[in-house]
């Protein structure tokens, strides 16, 4: 069967590779379409030290079920799916309280173990979520999932402001989740067009922080006092810092964004707003039937949001072309069959 392999640094091509055996517990799939988002371009560029090469990509993804195995009570051969990437020990602390979106020892598919972007694929039937959406709003569903871990992490409720710091593919889920919830959300970025589909989201409010000063708009449009969560899905020091520093007193912060440098705080305001400082990881199977909810009551703007889809074939040529210029492309969908 034809997959997309990585084969080193900046090297991608669609080959033929050995097809795989379903275990006893898994489900057959054939893939139909596959997501990518910035880990991808990461992992394409060799910047991810958890992929070794050669390595199949893909973790976004939506596909048909061709043999259900022995989960053939639950799922019917034909039924559309989506599916977690993950995998959870079982042992270690965050799978003991629960928490298995967080565990030590995850596994994501296509980063430490082959991924999507071939014809077929098995997994365990747990992994696997069912829903009325279209091929588009599948692969959407776990990148939205992110998002919505982090607004459940924050406790965001319908009396809740909310600035979402960062409205590109994460930040969006964030958006969208919290609007979902009912609360009011403003969306900050430096880019119009990313605040154009974060309105579309739910944001009641934008800032574009290249054009306004963040802490005058914040200031009108809380009354004074700040939003009560502030959600950071960028991963830069300074914003990690504006997080703390705009939150109103005994508001939550909740970080998505992966650091890539060292971050200095002014730490007196974690303990005189005494605030809610959380993390946030992947997802929980809530988070999941959460989106699907979502995205079947039609409130995301899917044609905004997915701005390429090509085929498998033309795979490693949009993977070159995002490498040279990545604030040229959203949302890059892969149709595989
Ligand atoms: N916690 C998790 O489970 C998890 C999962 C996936 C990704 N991430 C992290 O989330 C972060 C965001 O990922 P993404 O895929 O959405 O990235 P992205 O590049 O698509 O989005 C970042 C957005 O931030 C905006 N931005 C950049 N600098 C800014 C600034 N100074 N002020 C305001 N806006 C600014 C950009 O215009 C863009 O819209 C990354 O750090 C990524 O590593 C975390
Ligand atoms: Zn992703
Ligand atoms: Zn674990």
């Amino acid at each position: 069967m034809k997959a997309v392999v990585l084969e080193g640094p900046g090297q991608a091509s669609v080959k033929d590779v050995q097809e795989r055996v379903a275990a006893d517990d898994e489900v057959l799939l054939q893939v139909r379409m596959v997501g990518l988002c910035g880990s991808d371009l990461n992992s394409y560029r060799g910047r991810n030290p958890l992929v070794s090469f050669p390595r199949i990509p893909g973790h976004e993804v939506a596909a048909t079920v061709l043999d259900p195995g022995s989960a053939r009570a639950d799922w019917e051969v034909g039924a559309d799916v989506t599916l977690s990437p993950y995998t959870n020990c079982g042992r270690c602390a965050s799978c003991l309280r629960g928490r298995p979106n967080a565990c030590q020892f995850n596994q994501t598919l296509g980063v430490q173990r082959d991924g999507a972007l071939t014809e077929l694929i098995s997994v365990p039937a747990s992994r696997l979520y069912r829903a009325n959406l279209s091929l588009k709003e599948l692969c959407l569903v776990e990148p939205l999932t992110v998002g919505f871990h982090a607004v459940a992490r924050g406790r965001i409720a319908p009396e809740d402001t909310v600035a979402v710091i960062g409205c590109g593919g994460v930040g969006l889920g964030a958006v969208a989740g919290a609007a979902f919830r009912g609360a009011t959300v403003i969306g900050v970025d430096l880019d119009d067009i990313k605040l154009a589909t974060a309105s579309r989201a739910g944001a009641k409010h934008v800032i574009n922080t290249s054009a306004a000063e963040l802490h005058t708009r914040l200031a009108e449009l809380t009354d004074g006092r700040g939003p009560d969560v502030v959600i950071e899905a960028i991963g830069l020091p300074q914003t990690f810092r504006v997080a703390v520093e705009e939150v109103a007193f005994t508001g939550r912060v909740v970080y998505i964004g992966y650091a890539k440098e060292h971050v200095a705080y002014e730490t007196r305001l974690f303990v005189q707003k005494e605030l809610d400082i959380l993390g946030s990881r992947n997802a929980l199977p809530e988070d999941f039937r959460d989106v699907i909810r979502m995205l079947e009551s039609h409130r995301f703007p899917v044609e905004e949001a997915v701005t390429h889809l090509v085929p498998m074939e033309e795979a490693p040529a949009i993977l070159e072309a995002w490498n040279r210029e990545p604030a040229g492309f959203t949302k890059i969908m892969i149709n595989v069959a």
